[in-house]
């Protein structure tokens, strides 16, 4: 089976291009499931009721998310009752949501882990000891995927290393910026540091070069304003065996 993982979805224009894309790229890679991270799906970040239907409507099956999880307080209460909308599993127990779910296709059953680094980002619970917890939940799915939204391209690295062999695979997010280290790593898991991002080309992820240039001079914050014109799909194609729940083949791509 086939499953499609994008980089993070950046404000508007990056959820239309998603829907321009997303469709006919499923329908040529015969993808079985298609995981997207949405933490910054709607302008200004995080994400709210109207980016999260975009991206399922666009051909999504499960959003992750990130530090921006809790961006906007409209999506509290959906991480609460959207089956296939997860945060990072290694927030407090006390926070809205969940980081893991299960997608029944019928014939097989897909479990989704979505987890938080915490070199550079909040101290959340050690991204290690958590995966380490849901792996050894009865009834875990043979194929599970494993977004880790993290800032370290170490941390990211060491995580896949730790979980070879263990997950069918495992993307990075957060950086915006696809990494050209793909590969099933030698236990059979299916790996890449960072899937990019769907969003503005010419931007410092996806907001406006000036304004990141201005506050990187002046140290003065800034509102944040999208940069818009063409666009570019980050994502990445793990082959799993059904059997083994191991990964056969990684294939990364960036349409424009
Ligand atoms: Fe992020």
């Amino acid at each position: 089976m086939n499953i499609l993982c994008v980089g993070d979805v950046v404000g508007s224009s990056g959820c239309e291009f998603l829907r321009e894309r997303l469709p006919a790229l499923k329908k040529l890679k015969g993808i079985d499931l298609c995981i997207v991270n949405g933490e910054n799906s709607a302008d200004g970040n995080g994400i709210t009721h109207n980016s999260a239907t975009h991206l399922l409507d666009s051909g999504a099956d499960v959003i992750t998310t990130g530090n921006h999880s809790f961006r906007r307080k409209e999506s509290f209460q959906m991480y609460d009752t959207w089956e296939t909308l997860l945060r990072p599993a290694n927030y407090p127990p006390a926070a809205p949501g969940k980081g893991f779910c299960v997608v029944d296709l019928g014939r097989v059953q897909v479990g989704v882990i979505n987890l938080m680094g915490t070199m550079y980002l909040e101290s959340l619970e050690s991204p290690f000891e958590k995966l380490d917890r849901i792996l050894r939940e009865p009834n875990l799915p043979k194929i599970c995927v494993l977004d880790f939204h993290a800032e370290a391209t170490g941390e990211k690295r060491a995580l896949g290393f730790y979980a070879d062999g263990r997950l069918t695979a495992m993307f990075g997010t957060h950086t915006h910026v696809p990494t050209a280290d793909e590969c099933v790593l030698p236990k059979g898991t299916g790996y890449i540091t960072d899937a990019g991002m769907t969003g503005t080309i010419d931007s410092v992820l996806g907001v406006k070069p000036e304004i990141i240039i201005r506050r990187y001079i002046t140290k003065m914050p800034a509102r944040f304003d999208l940069a818009s014109g063409p666009c570019r799909m980050d994502c990445v194609i793990f082959t799993a065996d059904e059997a083994t729940g191991l990964c056969t083949g990684v294939e990364r791509l960036s349409l424009t």
